[in-house]
């Protein structure tokens, strides 16, 4: 039977109750309305660690756009009854005050409490999303703090957030982080909490954007090298769909730099962020990446 437990101070003395049984914990953070992505971070997590924790919380901390936070899905019983159904050790959610009890004034966080997300936050969402990887990296800080977990599962889908939480657990020094790859629907689209948003327009352009990331590996494949003409591929391609295109872009992932790297040889990241229709005249954002070499 899966454990839910309401508050990370619960949460933490089971915790601490299992590591002092000597049993490995591996942890997934969430922000829930889980689908086979996340389930399949657990279930990577079940293969791996003794107990599985997962934790629920859409955190305030690292929307930049309120609309976006008021919009996310969210239905904590549904998704407790999936973690249930893979045999998931506990789940738990909170609050910002139960996270950072005593810390808020006027029921935000004071500016000097938030981490710095260090380099890999730069460009790219770091950008287009200002102030979002300083509130992953605040709220993952107090999640590996109550859960004090053996490992950690994070999806590639969100790359650039996965290089900012490697940055953490190093200077942290731990616990350590897994990347799993990302899953996909069979037409190509990533899965993602957001993609419950879209309306049919939204749905059938969405799928362009992995296209897009595919024709940047198959120049790459092809010998292409140019950055410039890798990202002006995937351009091509975007602009073929009914997509808000903010940015379709190649980085080197040994060297994450802000801006456009002038050169690649070994290694290649593409990352594309665009906005497609959603429900009631929204707009609903997508990120995806594809590792080129
Ligand atoms: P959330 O978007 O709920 O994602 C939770 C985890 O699932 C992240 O590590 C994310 O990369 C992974 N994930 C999402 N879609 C995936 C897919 N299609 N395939 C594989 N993994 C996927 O990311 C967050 O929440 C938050 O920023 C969080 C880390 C919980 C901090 O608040």
């Amino acid at each position: 039977m899966t454990l839910c437990f309401e508050s990370p101070e619960e949460a933490r003395r089971w915790c601490r109750s299992e590591r002092d049984a000597g049993r490995s914990i591996g942890f997934v953070p969430t922000m829930g309305a889980l689908h086979a992505g996340h389930l399949a971070l657990a279930h990577r997590a079940l293969a791996e660690n003794e107990r599985v924790v997962v934790s629920i919380f859409v955190n305030p901390l690292q929307f930049n756009d309120p609309g976006d936070l008021e919009r996310y899905p969210r239905d904590f019983a549904a998704d407790a009854a999936l973690l249930e159904e893979k045999g998931v050790s506990m789940v738990f959610t909170g609050t910002l005050e139960g996270f950072f009890p005593g810390e808020l004034i006027e029921g935000a966080l004071p500016e000097e409490r938030y981490l710095d997300p260090g380099p890999a936050a730069e460009g790219l969402e770091g950008a287009f999303r200002p102030g979002h990887f300083r509130g992953v990296a605040t709220i993952v800080d107090r999640l590996f703090d109550v859960v004090e977990p053996e490992r950690a599962y994070f999806g590639q889908k969100d790359y650039q957030q996965c290089l900012v939480v490697e940055e953490l657990a190093r200077r942290r020094g731990g616990p350590r982080i897994v990347v799993c790859p990302t899953v996909r629907e069979e037409d190509g689209l990533a899965l993602s909490s957001r993609n419950l948003l879209l309306d049919e327009e939204g749905r059938a352009a969405a799928p362009t954007i992995q296209r897009a990331l595919e024709a940047a590996r198959a120049a790459w494949n092809g010998g292409e090298r140019d950055p410039d003409r890798l990202c002006e591929r995937m351009g091509r391609v975007l602009a073929t769909a009914p997509l808000e295109v903010e940015y379709a872009e190649v980085r080197d992932p040994r060297a994450w730099s802000a801006e456009r790297p002038a050169r690649l040889d070994q290694h290649a990241v593409a990352l594309i962020a665009a906005g497609a229709s959603g429900r009631a005249g929204s707009r609903v954002r997508l990120i995806d990446n594809l590792i080129l070499a």
